[in-house]
């Protein structure tokens, strides 16, 4: 058994904790919530338990169809023990309806569908908002390299058809989600989290919203919503 040693960092949603195996940290999954960069904040009650039984759910999935991630073991209700990675400095977004910054982007309707799905990279700045970037951005910062940027690109396409399927078959439409990824002994793995947080999940058939755009835009029953999403992915 792992033992926890010191934290180490602390965002919006998780903190991270040393463990006594270099290779390995603790990931606990806070019941904070922002959006909008942090402008909007709040706590969702029992969020972090919910999040993380959904994020194990989600990378033992993925594992099992080949897509390497950072999940080792659910510790606890708030504790995931995962690979220490060094991240990769841009959020990857994928996308299969238009919602969110897309809207706000192009001046498209919410729900309008994109048959050829949409691979977006954002920088990790808060300080700049998380811009949009593009390959070019990547490189001349020296965020990864082209055969990295390369891996991410397949990884992600792969997930979004993996992820695509296992939604629906929940009767759950997947719009859009965001990953990262880290750096393991020299291989790029999915890291962080796949939650209600960081997915658009719909309702097949009514719509009804199941995420945090609950939060976002002040929808209620949000924490009922990740419920919603943790009872389906239990079954
Ligand atoms: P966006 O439409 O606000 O750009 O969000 C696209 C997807 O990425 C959506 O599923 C929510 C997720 N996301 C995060 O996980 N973290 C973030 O900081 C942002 C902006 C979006």
């Amino acid at each position: 058994m792992v033992q926890k040693v010191e934290k180490v960092y602390e965002g919006k949603a998780k903190i991270l904790y040393t463990t006594d195996d270099p290779d390995l940290v603790i990931q606990y999954f806070k019941d904070d919530a922002t959006a909008f960069n942090a402008a909007k904040k709040g706590t969702v009650g029992q969020k972090g338990i919910m999040n993380n039984k959904i994020s194990t759910k989600i990378f033992e999935f993925l594992a099992s169809k080949g897509i390497p991630n950072h999940f080792e073991k659910h510790l606890s209700d708030r504790e995931m023990l995962v690979k220490k990675v060094e991240i990769v400095g841009v959020e990857v977004i994928i996308r299969n309806r238009a919602a969110g910054s897309l809207c706000r982007l192009l001046g498209v309707e919410e729900g309008r569908k994109i048959d050829t799905p949409i691979l977006e990279f954002c920088y990790k700045r808060d300080d700049l908002g998380d811009p949009l970037i593009n390959e070019g951005h990547i490189q001349m910062l020296g965020i990864a390299t082209p055969e990295e940027v390369a891996t991410i690109k397949k990884y992600t396409l792969a997930i979004n058809d993996l992820m695509g399927k296992f939604f629906d078959n929940l009767g759950l439409e997947l719009i859009d989600f965001k990953l990262e990824f880290g750096r393991y002994k020299g291989e790029i793995i999915l890291a962080d989290e796949i939650s209600p947080d960081t997915c658009r999940l719909w309702e097949k058939g009514t719509g009804k919203k199941l995420d945090k755009d609950r939060f976002r835009h002040d929808l209620g029953n949000i924490a009922e919503a990740y419920q919603e999403v943790l009872d389906r992915v239990s079954t």
